[in-house]
């Protein structure tokens, strides 16, 4: 047998990237020579082996044919005889179609490397078809290597867009999904992510709550881009810039949803957006089954976001319910998400991406007025049960009430 590192190893290893994983495919050889190696089976029929030692993969040179819809609907032929080549062909982009063996020695049949040099995403062959999923994937690569200039080669671009026309993403599960979508938005340039599925005409079946933001302008004054997507972007943009968690940069991309829902002829006012968008939000979150708190943040990003930018003029009474809505007692860490995510909002901004936002330490110097509290001398007092409730509640009002006059 003979034994190739592939895909992605090669690939940066040439782009003087770090290599994080390495995948490796096993020409030659039958299962049960593998398993008499020490090899586990990775499931049941699918022809990947873990190595004994190192825990990498181990995949039988295979070719794959397609056998109905969706991911399920692959049949794989693995055999002694399918050659290096034939494995290489069915692949997804060219520079992941490249082989190396132990010696550096490069098989590159479909020229990844000049098209690494090109900084092109091309596909392979039309195998790219079969597996949908290389849609989402192609657009995580191109938000990847967009600041080495990569782009999507024309034609690749075009069968993306016949698949995503198909119907065949509709297809695909919402872990495979979100596996993509959370790997591109935790990459530095997330915006290329949603611009490359915008292009293909992916995002109008995968997130057409999203992809209705273009061309829907917004007040000049408050957002001199105007277009509400370009604005999503920029937020999205911010977000990576800095260095935002991806529960964060989740409840940027879905905070003003709700402004896809304003009728013609209110624009470019937005009146009640925040509560409007909270079921677009909630549609998007399960259609991909977000983690949980991704969903929950997008929702209170969503809901209060405004509150976030009005945090200086809100009456403590307001203040005290926005802290409250948050559990800030409870998941201080929640709190401090939330106001990242509208200072990426205000500075997602054209001409706005150095502007101060004040309101930031205002909100934290409230949450801290509000835990303030202790709850010892009230138990002290006699108070339990809902009127320590309402006790509690009051002491923090006070509270805020003291932090307001005094900042
Ligand atoms: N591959 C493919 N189609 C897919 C998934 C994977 O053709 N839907 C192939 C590609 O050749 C890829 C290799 O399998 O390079 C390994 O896949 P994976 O580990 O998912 O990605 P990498 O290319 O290693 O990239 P990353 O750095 O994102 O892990």
């Amino acid at each position: 047998m003979q034994i190739y590192k592939v895909g992605g190893a090669v690939r940066d290893r040439l782009l003087g990237k770090p290599v994080t994983d390495i995948d490796w495919v096993v020409v030659g050889a039958t299962t049960e020579e593998m398993l008499a190696k020490g090899f586990r089976p990775v499931g049941a029929d699918f022809p990947v082996f873990l190595h004994p030692k190192s825990g990498e993969e181990y995949a039988l040179a295979r070719t794959e044919r397609k056998n109905g819809r969706g991911y399920g609907g692959f049949i794989f032929h693995a055999s002694p005889d399918v050659t290096l080549e034939e494995d290489l062909i069915r692949r997804d982009l060219t520079i992941n179609a490249m082989a190396e063996d132990d010696q550096q020695n490069l098989t590159d049949p479909y020229h990844g490397q000049r098209d690494l040099e090109a900084r092109l995403l091309r596909h392979v062959s039309p195998a790219f078809a079969e597996d949908p999923l290389r849609v989402l994937r192609v657009a995580r690569f191109a938000a990847r290597y967009a600041e080495l200039g990569f782009t999507v080669a024309p034609e690749t671009l075009e069968l993306m867009r016949q698949l995503s026309e198909s119907g065949e993403l509709e297809a695909l599960t919402p872990e495979r999904s979100w596996k993509e979508i959370a790997r591109a938005l935790m990459e530095d340039q997330p915006q290329v992510f949603i611009e490359v599925l915008r292009d293909c005409g992916a995002l109008k079946v995968l997130m057409p709550e999203v992809e209705a933001l273009f061309g829907v302008p917004q007040p000049e004054a408050h957002h001199p881009e105007i277009d509400t997507g370009v604005h999503t972007l920029s937020v999205l943009e911010q977000a990576a810039l800095h260095k935002q968690p991806l529960t964060v940069r989740w409840a940027c991309l879905l905070h003003d949803l709700g402004k896809g829902l304003t009728p013609e002829e209110e624009w470019p006012r937005h009146i009640a957006h925040e509560h409007k968008g909270l079921k677009l939000i909630k549609a998007v979150n399960e259609r991909f089954k977000a983690p949980k708190d991704c969903q929950e943040l997008a929702l209170l990003v969503g809901k209060y976001h405004t509150h976030g930018h009005r945090a200086l003029e809100l009456k403590p009474s307001t203040l005290l319910e926005l802290l409250q809505s948050f559990d800030v007692y409870r998941r201080p860490q929640r709190f401090e998400e939330f106001i990242a995510a509208c200072e990426m909002d205000a500075r997602g901004r054209k001409g706005l991406e150095q502007r101060s936002y004040p309101q930031a330490d205002y909100l934290r110097g409230a949450a801290i007025a509000a835990r303030s509290i202790a709850v010892q001398p009230l138990l002290e007092k006699g108070f339990k049960g809902p009127e320590l409730g309402e006790a509690i509640k009051s002491e923090r009002l006070k509270a805020l009430k003291a932090y307001k006059d005094q900042a």
